[in-house]
């Protein structure tokens, strides 16, 4: 069985989804470490309310490796496998994504390679797209830069808010960060050059 390792910075809906998946069966992998930045975070109420394994570790002040390097610790202290930032929000250091190379997946709410970085729903509703997303990619040194492993597309509609466009996006989020993880699980993502593609 394969160890999850969860990092997340506030409400946590996508962990919650991949943590509903993994009970029900429906992810082969134990959810290991749940890791936060911030202490108030629902995320991590969330997963102590589930009895999961937390830990707390505050970001403020620290430098962004050596913070890194604590947060890596605690990842393969629990023996972790696979990490999936899941609304974390801080860039990860090369430290991070070395130590873990390939087997870091982030969740971003557009289809990249449009929209990268912060309000990625705003950022198409400005754009005029007519329709947007979300991507699960693998983690690279760069900022949404890495190999794409599913994405889902939502129509943008001309009376979209960022909330309303925003919980298009949600829904389709939570289906598809279950689904990477189950391809990346089972081996079943190669990585060529910037793509990721079909290992079958
Ligand atoms: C999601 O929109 C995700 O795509 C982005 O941050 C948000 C996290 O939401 N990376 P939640 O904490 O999983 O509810």
């Amino acid at each position: 069985m394969k160890n999850l390792g969860i990092l997340l910075s506030g409400r946590g809906s996508n962990f919650e989804a991949i943590a509903r998946n993994v009970a029900a069966g429906g992810i082969p992998a134990k959810i290991a470490l749940v890791v936060s930045n911030r202490e108030n975070a629902p995320g991590l109420d969330l997963a102590r309310a589930m009895g999961l394994n937390t830990r707390f570790i505050p970001s403020q002040g620290k430098d962004r490796e050596a913070y890194d390097r604590e947060v890596v610790a605690a990842l393969k202290e629990c023996r972790v496998d696979l990490v999936c930032l899941a609304g974390f929000m801080r860039v990860l250091s090369p430290y991070f994504v070395r130590a873990f190379p390939g087997r870091i997946l982030n969740i971003h709410p557009a289809l990249l390679p449009a929209f990268p970085g912060l309000d990625a729903q705003k950022q198409a509703l400005e754009g005029g797209v007519k329709f947007s997303g979300c991507t699960v990619h693998i983690v690279d040194e760069g900022v949404d830069t890495g190999p794409i492993v599913c994405q889902a597309a939502v129509p943008v509609l001309e009376n979209d808010t960022v909330e309303t466009l925003s919980a298009r996006i949600l829904k389709e989020e939570h289906r598809i960060y279950s689904a990477a993880i189950c391809l990346m699980l089972e081996g079943r993502v190669r990585i060529e050059g910037r793509r990721a593609v079909s290992a079958d």
